[in-house]
């Protein structure tokens, strides 16, 4: 079985660049933030530098922000708590909170929640240090795409899930309200200063966040894995204008393959008990791994197709997440598109395919070419799907046939994550996409 991943033009961009994370892990690491962010302000002029503490209300009630906030205060540090973080944020929300920033004069930040208290406080400290209008320093073609200027002041970013890798990513995303668009902001100086990682903050989630979550580390991995390589992307106009979705590259395929072993052995454990301390402190040390692959490959389809499957959102509720808006959760908005996808994508590259589905548990033998290769890859994912109880198929989550065009409108906009599949596509693929993930294979009427 041919598999050319990576060696498919010699035209192409010979070189990858590793943008490493600082990143410290571990049990009760949370205590540490105060004493880390009092060494990253040992330059500041005021003797009692001022951090912005960002959460949500929902965390903000939780044991983790008062365990940061207790060890910033004991550091000396003048401590300002903006809990007004969207669950779904907005360029409102996101303009809201750097008008926080912008007032504050803060000296550091430090984020405590899940991806989009991460996300929000990137961007908060991005318009709060480089006004501007809120499009200019968003993806292109929704915004104009434009480089953040300059250094941004140092950001401490504290996970309290085990999912989206927003700690090891310079990614922000949102919903632009009056385009009725998800996208993103993505820059190198976006990626926080450091990541302090403690799993113990896991312990508390419901089954279904911690399933929603650990899909999502799935597919970070599957779709750095599978991405187009590095290789067959055009050279940049200058070096240092490498994209950081530059592809696959042997950097991004060790965190991939560990977070799909991990994710393999410990996914379904930490979802079914919470008391499993061992499963979820792996999966958490897979969501990082994954979230330093894909920032330093991207992903692709499956991620592409969840800002409009999470944008058009009808009246879906997931159990365990905060009554309020329809919302789907961004691990499901994602790994609901990842088995049509995959069965699309094999033909790029097979053999990586067959490994994903080996780490997640199936059996391969036998699995020869492109179309087992697809196969094997979303069978493994759908029966994942299945033992963990999330939403299998589109129609699962309220959308019917009827839905494909508008959901086609909002993928083809994500052109950095189109472009990073290793398949080329356009409208009527993306349609075929859709309706592949409509329902699931077993279930189909
Ligand atoms: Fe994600």
């Amino acid at each position: 079985m041919a598999c050319a991943h990576g060696w498919l033009t010699e035209a192409g961009d010979l070189a990858f660049s590793i943008d490493a994370s600082n990143l410290v892990f571990g049990r009760g690491a949370l205590a540490e933030v105060g004493d880390h962010v009092r060494a990253i302000c040992v330059q500041s002029a005021s003797s009692k530098p001022r951090v912005a503490l960002f959460t949500d209300r929902f965390v903000g009630a939780l044991e983790h922000v008062a365990i940061a906030r207790a060890s910033l205060e004991a550091a000396g540090l003048d401590v300002a708590v903006y809990d007004a973080v969207a669950i779904e944020p907005t360029d409102a929300s996101f303009l809201a909170a750097a008008e926080f920033a912008r007032e504050g004069r803060f000296d550091a930040y430090v984020s405590v929640g899940g991806g989009s208290v991460i996300d929000t406080c990137k961007a908060a400290i991005l318009y709060a240090t480089y006004p501007a209008d809120f499009l200019t320093y968003v993806n292109k073609p929704v915004g104009a795409g434009v480089a953040v200027p300059g250094p941004l002041p140092p950001h401490v970013a504290c996970p309290t899930t085990c999912g989206t890798g927003s700690e090891t990513t310079g990614i922000a995303v949102c919903d632009v309200l009056a385009l009725e668009a998800k996208t993103g902001i993505a820059s190198r100086r976006l990626r926080p200063t450091l990541a302090l990682v403690d799993p113990a903050c896991t312990a508390t989630l419901p089954a279904s966040v911690v399933a929603a979550s650990g899909f999502d580390v799935l597919c970070h991995a599957l779709e750095s894995y599978t991405a187009r390589p590095h290789r067959a992307r055009a050279r940049p106009e200058r070096p240092s204008a490498r994209p950081m979705s530059q592809g696959a590259n042997p950097w991004s395929d060790l965190g991939s393959l560990e977070a799909l072993r991990l994710g393999g052995s410990f996914l379904e454990r930490a979802v079914r008990d919470a008391s499993d301390v061992e499963a979820r402190e792996k999966l958490t040390w897979a969501a990082s791994l994954a979230g330093i692959a894909f920032g330093n490959a991207g992903v692709h389809l499956p991620h592409g197709m969840a800002y409009a499957v999470a944008g058009l959102v009808k009246d879906f509720h997931m159990p365990g997440y905060p009554d309020g808006a329809p919302m789907v959760p961004h691990g499901v908005s994602v790994v609901v598109n990842a088995p049509s996808v995959f069965r699309f994508t094999a033909a790029a590259c097979p053999e990586r395919h067959i490994e994903g589905a080996a780490l997640l548990g199936a059996d391969v033998r036998g699995a020869a070419g492109p179309a087992d290769a697809g196969e094997v890859l979303a069978s493994a994912l759908e029966r994942l799907m299945k033992a963990t109880g999330i939403p299998r198929g589109l129609d699962a989550i309220g959308y019917d046939d009827d839905d494909i065009d508008a959901l086609v409108g909002g993928t083809i906009v994500q052109k950095r994550l189109l472009d990073n599949a290793p398949v080329a596509v356009a409208e009527p693929e993306l349609a075929a996409l859709f309706r592949g993930a409509m329902h699931v294979s077993g279930d189909r009427r």
